[in-house]
């Protein structure tokens, strides 16, 4: 009789054991998803994609960070009409890579990143190809968005898909704020028009 007890307490302890164990596994799988974050990230000379992107990171309840130029844009930086402004030759050069103040460290705990940035001659300026070059950004899901004087994400959204094909880009959209003329012409039903309603 004590040998059965013995058994039967010893069963009743194996299933409550494993019985824990299956739920700390279950426990992991849920902390492991809660743990996998949005990011957005930014670049702006002057305002307009900060602003946005804050709107943005506040919906989507998202983590925010800002690439910042090492040398910040000045007003003469930024003139389309000077073809010998910073903005012109940057532009001009598909090699140029403004550099950047820090280091995005963290970008293992996102599995979705926001890329954001003002259109440069119906692109995206090339500190994104710094940013881009310079963080590991492999198995992540690159929503980009712009603010802009009218021009649309898309030919960004190509040219940075070709240049990186290995990494997974998916056209966000404008991202003005509040949305106005061409900008809610264009925004249209996409991923982050979803996010900013
Ligand atoms: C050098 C330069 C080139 C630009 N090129 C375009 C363009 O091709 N198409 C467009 O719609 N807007 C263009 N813009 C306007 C910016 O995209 C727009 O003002 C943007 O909202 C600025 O964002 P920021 O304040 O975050 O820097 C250009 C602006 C600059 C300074």
């Amino acid at each position: 009789m004590r040998q059965f007890l013995l058994s039967v307490m010893a069963l009743t302890l194996f299933g409550l054991s494993a019985c824990s164990q299956n739920k700390n596994k279950e426990e992991l799988k849920m902390n492991d998803k809660e743990t996998k974050k949005t990011l957005i990230v930014y670049f702006s000379a002057t305002g307009t994609t900060a602003e946005a992107a804050k709107r943005l990171a506040k919906t989507a309840n998202a983590d925010l960070y800002e690439i910042q130029p090492e040398k910040p844009y000045t007003d003469a930086d930024l003139n389309w009409n000077d073809e010998k402004s910073r903005s012109s030759v940057e532009m001009n050069d598909p090699k140029s890579r403004p550099a950047i103040k820090g280091k995005l460290e963290n970008a293992a705990q996102y599995d979705t990143i926001y890329v954001g940035f003002p259109i440069r001659w119906y692109t995206a300026p090339t500190i994104i190809n710094t940013f881009v070059e310079q963080t590991d950004l492999k198995g992540k899901t690159l929503i980009t968005f712009a603010t802009s004087g009218g021009s649309t994400v898309a030919k960004a959204s190509r040219d940075l898909k070709a240049a990186y094909p290995e990494l997974r880009w998916k056209e966000g959209g404008l991202a003005q704020w509040p949305f106005t003329g061409r900008g809610r012409e264009i925004g249209g039903k996409n991923e982050i028009n979803d996010s900013f309603r």
